[in-house]
């Protein structure tokens, strides 16, 4: 059976139009929900007819209630899986609990190296010779759940933050969507806090692209 996957974006939201243009078997795209009217990504996914909505943060005086009609909205997708691509808000225990082993983030380093914002910055200034980006399942910790897979790529002695977040980029819109296929497809088991995939071949986890 099909599962249902509600994607949260914040703005231009490629990872969420690579994801969509995976068309991934066995993943129905119910919703596009961004917490910003103006997020980019909105009218792609309209475009392609795909239900969107906002929940605009500015509407809400504290975190709780903005999460609390965040979560309302998206549960009236029923979903089984919740994406944050590019979803640039820090969300309550509360909510992540709610989604707990079904809510997955893509984050723009090797974790658990670089959490929080400037990553890219953070990786050059660390004087790094590899960066990359880590798909994994939300607990309330920041940045913290149990890693699916990871992507890396190099530093090149002249990169500056917004080159490498481009090459780094380039990975995220493959290693997403086959995380997304590994989820949808019963593939992830989580125990102790780490990730296995039942099916290694299609793990991207090992990719290292140049
Ligand atoms: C991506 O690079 C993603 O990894 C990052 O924001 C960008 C969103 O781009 N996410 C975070 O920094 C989350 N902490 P997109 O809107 O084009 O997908």
């Amino acid at each position: 059976m099909n599962k249902n996957v509600v994607i949260l974006i914040s703005g231009r939201g490629s990872n969420m139009q690579a994801i969509v243009n995976a068309h991934i078997a066995g993943a129905d795209i119910k919703a596009v929900i961004s917490n910003r009217p103006d997020a980019a990504g909105l009218a792609w996914a309209n475009e392609r007819g795909i239900t969107t909505a906002v929940v605009n943060h500015r509407d809400f005086d504290s975190r709780e209630a903005f999460d609390a009609q965040l979560q309302h909205t998206i549960d009236a997708y029923q979903p089984d899986l919740v994406v944050l691509a590019g979803f640039m808000r820090i969300l309550t225990a509360d909510f992540c609990l709610h989604y707990q082993n079904r809510l997955l983030n893509i984050h723009p380093s090797l974790l658990p190296s670089f959490k929080g914002l400037h990553t890219h910055q953070a990786a050059i200034d660390a004087g790094c010779k590899l960066a990359g980006c880590s798909v994994h399942f939300v607990t309330p910790e920041l940045d913290h759940g149990p890693i699916i897979s990871q992507g890396a790529v190099p530093i090149l002695p002249d990169d500056t933050a917004d080159s490498l977040a481009e090459r780094i980029l380039s990975v995220e819109h493959s290693l997403y969507p086959q995380a997304v296929a590994d989820f949808v497809n019963n593939r992830l088991q989580i125990k102790d806090g780490i990730v296995t995939n039942q099916q290694p071949a299609s793990a991207s986890s090992k990719l290292l692209a140049f």
